[in-house]
């Protein structure tokens, strides 16, 4: 099949380029600090299982649903990198914890507790993460005496253990002032190095520290204290990420159709239920268009322009992973030919 073929939108991935970015990835990182990629980005486990392949340690993702899928195709070490404290979620955690190696993170004595009592009575051992909130304001534990608390209760009871600091700076992935992002990188590496000194001091172990985005990886590719990186949009990165020339290459795309035109204007068949618009406007490849209006099932792109009806573009989208989470399948593409069609089972899996 042909890329001219595809039924538009479609999303498409240029294969050799996704590659280039998982091997520089890989490579900055030269296993000081393990990869371990966020699954929110792309959702097919397939892509999961090349990142394994290609060096990653194991998966993080958001949510439980996620983490079965995963299960599922074969993927034996994942990091859901968030809370799980409804009961019926933690009944399955806890089985799940049977299939393959969980880690969750916590930060709150009674989460604990509960996930200690299923993992027990399901027979299987989970691994907890204690978030520290360094600076996104969201979840995690502030003072470093209840962070200590929160470990020697793990460390008390039957079906979990204590496998680290999960220390995820979100604010500052995409901080387009190198120096204030660099600035506060570090401060946060410090903090963090503090706390895992604190625990050592009182005799708490620290197995990994576990944080990093996209934005933030080249910071801690050392491995001198975060030991495993949870960047996720490296792989495809988007408009929004390509703002900050950190090296990676676009390699993911929805291909459009140009349904109607006049002198000042283009508009195609995908608006904002084929293009996530969460982190900015889209962008149509290999033109400087003066603006962008968005509507549920069309673009209008602005600005002088040769494109004709029927043409085909390729369209670069604001932010790649709420984009994924839109399609059920994604084509891999070389050239003008599709290579292969993948599903991406983890699209909507929000529970
Ligand atoms: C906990 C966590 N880790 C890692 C990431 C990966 O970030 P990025 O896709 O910017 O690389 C995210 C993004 O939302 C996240 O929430």
């Amino acid at each position: 099949m042909k890329v001219k073929d595809l039924e538009t939108p479609a999303l498409v991935v240029i294969q050799d380029r996704m590659e280039y970015n998982l091997n520089r990835m890989i490579g900055m990182l030269g296993g000081k600090a393990k990869l371990r990629p966020h699954y929110k980005s792309h959702k097919c486990p397939e892509i999961a299982a090349m990142q394994i392949a290609a060096g990653a340690k194991g998966i993080t993702c958001a949510k439980l649903s996620e983490a079965e899928d995963l299960v599922l195709y074969g993927i034996s070490d994942i990091l859901i990198a968030n809370q799980i404290v409804q009961p019926s979620k933690i009944l399955r955690l806890a089985a799940l914890a049977r299939c393959s190696n969980i880690t969750v993170c916590v930060d709150s004595e009674e989460n604990i507790r509960a996930i200690s009592d299923a993992a027990s009575a399901a027979g299987s051992t989970v691994n907890l993460y204690i978030e520290l909130d360094v600076g996104m304001k969201r979840c995690g534990i502030e003072e470093f005496s209840e962070f200590y608390r929160l470990a020697c209760i793990i460390e008390s009871l039957p079906g979990v253990t204590y496998g680290g600091i999960q220390a995820y700076a979100g604010n500052l992935s995409h901080e387009y002032d190198k120096e204030k992002r660099e600035k506060e990188a570090y401060t946060n590496r410090e903090r963090v190095n503090a706390l895992a000194y604190y625990l050592e001091q009182r005799g708490i172990k620290n197995r990994e520290i576990s944080g990093g985005s996209t934005g933030t990886s080249y910071l801690k590719a050392d491995g001198s204290v975060y030991t495993e990186i949870q960047a996720g949009s490296f792989m495809f990165m988007d408009r929004a990420y390509s703002r900050m020339e950190l090296g990676f290459r676009n390699s993911l795309f929805v291909i459009a159709t140009v349904i109607s035109v006049k002198e000042d204007r283009v508009v195609i068949d995908a608006g904002m239920k084929s293009i996530a618009t969460d982190q900015g406007e889209p962008l149509i490849c290999g033109w400087d268009h003066d603006s962008v209006s968005m509507s549920e099932e069309h673009a209008t792109f602005y600005g002088k322009h040769r494109f004709k009806v029927g043409d085909m573009v390729m369209v670069i989208p604001g932010h790649s992973c709420t984009t994924v989470n839109l399609y059920d399948d994604l084509y891999f593409i070389q050239g003008e030919n599709v290579l292969k069609k993948l599903s991406v089972t983890g699209r909507g899996k929000s529970r």
